[in-house]
């Protein structure tokens, strides 16, 4: 296995599974594991949904990026998840392109629907948008999520299967 120097991103629209598939990299490579979206809430002390009823989004993309950036300013590699929405920030894309590797966790809009009402609760966007305008959402993005150095197709894979994937790149 391949030493891991940089901190590994893990990037993708919202619920793809960063979390998730992030803990068990981190467990796997024996690396400390974050993601943005946990650390925002432990800063702020209210949940990313209240963030947003509260303080609105313009406040969390702020301690998002300052989080972000925070991580990736470490010496010691890690691994980190960051919200769907956190690579529309230019600042945010081209450190974690540069300082970090990052990998593009790519779902079909297909299977992603059938997602949708699960993460609904959780997450401001989904509850403010139509299904027509998270689609366009979704499209927009990954053109953006898609300038990561390395993607893995999600649709069809186990989370043990995209686990491997991301340790054999
Ligand atoms: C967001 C994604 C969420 C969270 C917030 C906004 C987005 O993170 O940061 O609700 O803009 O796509 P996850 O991608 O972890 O769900």
């Amino acid at each position: 296995m391949k030493t891991q120097n940089k901190t590994i991103v893990l990037v993708g629209f919202m619920g793809v599974g960063k979390t998730t598939i992030g803990k068990k990299v981190a467990k796997a490579l024996d690396l400390t594991f974050n993601d943005s979206d946990k650390l925002v809430e432990e800063k702020v002390g209210l949940t990313v949904k209240e963030i947003f009823d509260v303080h609105g989004e313009i406040y969390f993309r702020g301690l998002e990026e300052a989080m972000i950036l925070s991580c990736l300013s470490e010496d010691q590699p890690q691994v980190l998840a960051v919200g769907g929405g956190a690579f529309i920030n230019d600042r945010i894309r081209e450190v974690c392109i540069e300082k970090g590797d990052a990998i593009f966790l790519k779902i079909s809009w297909e299977e992603w629907k059938k997602r949708a009402d699960d993460l609904r609760p959780t997450r401001p966007l989904l509850q403010k948008n139509s299904e027509d305008e998270i689609h366009t959402l979704f499209e927009v993005r990954q053109q953006l999520y898609s300038q990561a150095p390395t993607t893995i197709v999600t649709d069809n894979l186990t989370i043990e299967e995209i686990v491997e994937a991301i340790q054999q790149r």
